[in-house]
């Protein structure tokens, strides 16, 4: 039954009337982790069961402004333990959302209050992390995007999310989430890419102006991007605003970054503007946008840098406390290096648990932390990927820089993309106390051993 319009209206104002505090205990503060249905596959395709927040895919978006409070009521409808984690935000540890060490995880019919203000203003997103590699590719994240007190001017601030699936020929999640051959490559790749817009607009106009926010989700897929119609500057990666923006060019996403641009429809009315992912001659279109006319060529300010978020960037980190993490197993070359001739005896078992990558010889977590740093100290990480794959590497709670190797620091992200074979170092100054998870978002390899953890004292 459909509402009428008088019911609407009167359903509007009774809700004028109530006073703030019970509205704000209305059921959008709720985030169900539940099972719904979907039309991910268009055109005649079957609808796809998948588990999303409130039942959708993505979740609800989250927006609010830089100092403001989030308050969301997890209520886990799954047939599976959840939590969630708010990845890139520098909040509360205890609303980390990492079961196991930062909270208890939530069991089937319960729930758990999120409570944080995030103290960054930008593009962030939040995702299930409990069995991760099956609940974040059912379906379970959603966008969160802190906006700053002074947006940069622009037309549309548009919000792609790009994915990658895995699905069976009836168009249903393929649910083998546990297969040696993925854990051991290079993770869950899928056989559908998939990209969603938000607002889901049905043009733009050349010379428009606009704030693309992209995002990887894909639980595995590093996406190497193409713009089409479109011409401008990055202006933020993982969230943080980059001191001087740069062109627009060889955009590469790798499993949990996003990247801010700010870019002009340049392409022809009556064409598309594409974001498109692919290598080489090979492209697939992820989102398409049709270019329905022209707005007015008034000229534009050249592109500005955002303002800058309340983070301590590196000044110096001679003399800092320094802890090296070596990556090794998996399939080719690795698995006998990492396992026969590391740490760990006891190989058979080890593969039989599906443990088959290790930092510093160990497979997954230790009792102790990779390295403990009081709040204020930097801690240096030499990362050295001795695998034969890429690994995308995630701190929670904190943002860090790439030492480069001439002595200067990259921007400030949270999660970087190490190459087979790379030695790539991060530092950061710890401004946030607890104990933060740091592990590959390959999340096949993440439950196959990647993951360990960094302490911050107060
Ligand atoms: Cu986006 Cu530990 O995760
Ligand atoms: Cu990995």
């Amino acid at each position: 039954m459909n509402l009428t319009r008088r019911q609407l209206m009167q359903g509007a104002s009774a809700l004028a009337l109530l006073p703030t505090a019970v509205r704000s205990a209305a059921s959008s503060d709720v985030l169900e982790a539940r099972i719904g249905e979907i039309q991910l596959v268009d055109g005649d395709f079957p609808m796809t069961k998948v588990w999303g927040f409130n039942g959708g895919v993505p979740g609800p978006e989250i927006r609010v402004a830089q100092g403001a409070r989030v308050q969301r009521r997890l209520v886990n409808s799954l047939p599976q333990a959840t939590a969630v984690h708010w990845h890139g935000l520098r909040i509360d540890n205890k609303m980390d959302g990492v079961p196991g060490l930062t909270q208890e995880v939530v069991p089937i019919g319960q729930d758990f209050d999120y409570d944080f203000t995030p103290p960054d203003a930008g593009t962030f997103w939040y995702h299930a992390h409990n069995q991760s590699t099956e609940q974040v590719a059912r379906g379970l994240f959603g966008v969160l995007i802190v906006e700053e007190d002074q947006p940069p001017e622009v037309d549309l601030d548009l919000t792609v999310v790009v994915d990658d699936w895995r699905l069976t020929p009836e168009t249903q999640i393929n649910d083998g989430f546990d297969q040696a051959h993925d854990w051991t490559h290079a993770g869950r790749l899928g056989n559908f890419i998939k990209g969603w817009a938000a607002p889901d607009v049905a043009g733009v106009m050349k010379n428009q102006r606009l704030r693309l926010r992209l995002i990887n989700v894909a639980t595995a897929r590093v996406m190497p991007l193409r713009l089409t119609g479109l011409s401008g500057r990055i202006v933020a990666v993982d969230g943080m605003p980059l001191l001087q923006p740069v062109p627009a060019q060889d955009l590469v996403l790798a499993p949990a970054q996003r990247m801010d641009l700010i870019v002009d429809v340049t392409g022809d009315v009556g064409s598309s503007v594409l974001v498109e992912m692919g290598h080489a001659k090979e492209w697939y279109a992820l989102k398409d946008f049709k270019i329905t006319g022209s707005a007015s060529n008034s000229k534009r300010g050249p592109i500005q840098a955002l303002p800058s978020n309340p983070i301590k960037r590196l000044r110096d980190v001679s003399g800092a406390q320094s802890v090296a993490l070596k990556m090794e197993g998996g399939a080719m070359g690795g698995l006998r290096q990492g396992i026969y001739q590391g740490r760990l005896m006891d190989t058979a078992k080890l593969v039989d648990n599906g443990q088959i990558w290790t930092f510093n010889g160990v497979a997954g977590m230790t009792d102790a932390p990779l390295a403990e740093i009081a709040k204020g100290e930097t801690l240096r990480i030499p990362i050295e990927n001795d695998t034969a794959f890429p690994h995308a590497m995630h701190l929670h709670g904190n943002h860090f820089q790439e030492v480069m190797p001439d002595g200067s620091f990259g921007p400030l992200r949270d999660t970087l993309l190490v190459e087979r074979g790379e030695t790539r170092e991060i530092a950061f100054v710890a401004e946030n106390p607890g104990d933060w998870l740091f592990h590959c978002h390959m999340l096949s390899h993440q439950a196959a051993g990647m993951r360990t953890w960094v302490k911050v004292s107060a």
